[in-house]
């Protein structure tokens, strides 16, 4: 059974029991103002029956009385019968006369032209003389006479007295009570069912709809609760749920997207050497290199592509040794200072052949100790010295090394005055294979995975890697490393140098 139906079958039984309590109550109340059975109307009617008119009334009354058994001539006098209905009137009563089934007289107050067949037969021995009647939808007590006219025609008095239709509006109006009332119940419980389903069924026909969606692999649906309460707070853990399935499913397209364009890149990467090296190779056998100088140049070539591909093989081993965390590292405590040093040393003396000027700047003369694995962190600054190298393009060539602190990070940048990155360029280099400008790096060779594996190196000693650079302005590149905790009085000082910068900071 569905939650409608059963809220539909709740509301009917408190309709149906709200009814027979509506019932029994009308009918407990009659029977205790009464005494008896007979509804509350009857307990008017028998009231007025008993005390029809009021003293003053029943004065004129008997005054009539004792005139039609003294002299009922008189009563057939209109003026005299005026006399007595004005009097009458003064006190909101009206006097009726009969005689033989005509009115002789008839108040003019309380004027009702069905009157006549309304009011009680002859009765010649005034058995009843204290009743009330109804005249269409008004309600009357009064008190009768009857008495033979001289001639011997019947005659009746009545002194009539219009009352308070309450009893008979009760009887009439009973029923529409009962039918608005009824009304009322009902548009209440429409109202109930309404307000339930629209703040309780309505949102979980809602989140039924959004399992069934999801059930069929659709999730960019949002679910928007709209409520704070229980079913409100079902439908926020339901989105929520929502939101992680979309972002875990993302995730795994990313990783398979990832995945894919490895395998494209490599291939792409190995295929372009293999097509030169073959080439060559089938030159060679088919006798193109017929002199030694040709020979020795088509050598050349091939041990110069047989190299590149070596590298390249070898850079992609390493990026996906880092990369699946497979490749060891052996932390120790290096003194940065003497590490830059040694670097700047080695690639100086590399790089005078070719023009460069390599100069180091240091912050301060003393060690600078990080955790690090020398030989990958050697790797990384050699990856960084290697790209200022390949893109320079200017004549007087230069490349800085600097080392410096941070807070709790010492900073290791390379610099040059080469041609920077294009701002467009800037937030991809640091994924695998990117390559700036693939037109010149044929020429300049390179896998595009120099600067990934000096990001995977960074942050495998739980730092970072940054480039900051505009195009035509040079680059420069920052690799962060956290200091190694103070331990000698060379590392006090460089720790007291640092809260001292951060005070100044703050300062
Ligand atoms: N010092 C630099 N000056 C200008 N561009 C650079 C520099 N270093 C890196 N880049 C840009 O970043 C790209 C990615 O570098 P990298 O990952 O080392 O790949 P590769 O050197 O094989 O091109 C380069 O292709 C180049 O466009
Ligand atoms: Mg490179």
């Amino acid at each position: 059974m569905s939650i409608r139906v059963r809220l539909l079958l709740s509301f009917g039984s408190v309709l149906a029991v709200a009814v027979v309590l509506l019932l029994m109550t009308s009918y407990l109340l009659s029977v205790a103002i009464t005494g008896d059975m007979r509804s509350i109307s009857s307990f008017y009617k028998i009231h007025y029956s008993l005390h029809p008119l009021t003293d003053e009334e029943e004065t004129i009354f008997l005054d009539l009385k004792y005139l039609a058994k003294q002299d009922p001539g008189r009563l057939a006098d209109d003026a005299l019968l005026a006399d007595y209905d004005g009097q009458l009137k003064m006190v909101q009563a009206g006097l009726f006369v009969k005689r033989d089934n005509k009115l002789l007289y008839s108040s003019p107050s309380i004027g009702e032209p069905k009157m006549l067949s309304a009011l009680p037969g002859y009765d010649a021995d005034n058995l009843s003389i204290r009743s009330t009647l109804n005249v269409g939808n008004r309600f009357f007590s009064y008190a009768k006479f009857d008495f033979p006219y001289p001639d011997g025609t019947q005659g009746s008095l009545y002194v009539m007295k219009e009352r308070s239709p309450f009893a008979e509006l009760v009887r009439t109006l009973l029923p529409i009570l009962g039918v608005v009332l009824l009304a009322v119940i009902m548009l209440t419980g429409l109202l109930l069912y309404r307000y339930i389903t629209r703040t309780m069924i309505r949102p979980l026909e809602v989140l039924k709809r959004s399992a069934d969606q999801i059930k069929e692999g659709d999730l960019q649906f949002e679910l928007k609760p709209q409520s704070r309460d229980e079913i409100g707070q079902l439908s926020q853990s339901f989105e929520e749920m929502r939101r992680r399935l979309k972002e875990s499913i993302q995730l795994q397209l990313q990783y398979e997207e990832n995945r894919k364009s490895l395998i494209s890149n490599i291939s792409h990467d190995l295929k372009t050497p293999i097509t030169t090296i073959k080439g060559y190779v089938e030159g060679i056998r088919d006798g193109l290199a017929d002199t030694p100088d040709k020979l020795e140049k088509y050598v050349g070539t091939l041990h110069a592509k047989v190299t590149d591909m070596g590298r390249l093989v070898d850079e992609l081993l390493l990026y996906s040794k880092l990369d699946l965390r497979r490749e060891p590292y052996s932390f120790e405590r290096v003194d940065l200072m003497a590490f830059a040093r040694d670097a700047a040393e080695e690639s100086a003396l590399e790089l005078e052949g070719k023009g460069f000027i390599v100069d180091l700047d240091v912050a301060s003369p003393g060690p600078l100790f990080v955790m690090a694995d020398r030989s990958k962190l050697m790797r990384a600054l050699g990856n960084l010295i290697q790209n200022s190298v390949k893109f320079m393009n200017r004549e007087e060539k230069r490349i800085g090394i600097r080392v410096g602190t941070e807070g709790a990070h010492a900073l290791l940048a390379v610099e040059d005055n080469g041609p920077g990155i294009p701002a467009e360029s800037l937030p991809f280099i640091f994924e695998r294979f990117y390559r700036g400008d693939a037109s010149r790096n044929s020429e300049t060779g390179g896998s595009g995975l120099g600067l990934a594996i000096a990001k995977q190196i960074a942050e495998g000693h739980r730092g970072s890697i940054e480039a900051v650079s505009a195009s035509g302005e040079g680059a420069r590149m920052i690799i962060r490393l956290p200091l190694a905790d103070t331990g000698s009085a060379a590392d006090a000082a460089i720790g007291l140098q640092t809260t001292k910068k951060r005070n100044g900071a703050d300062g």
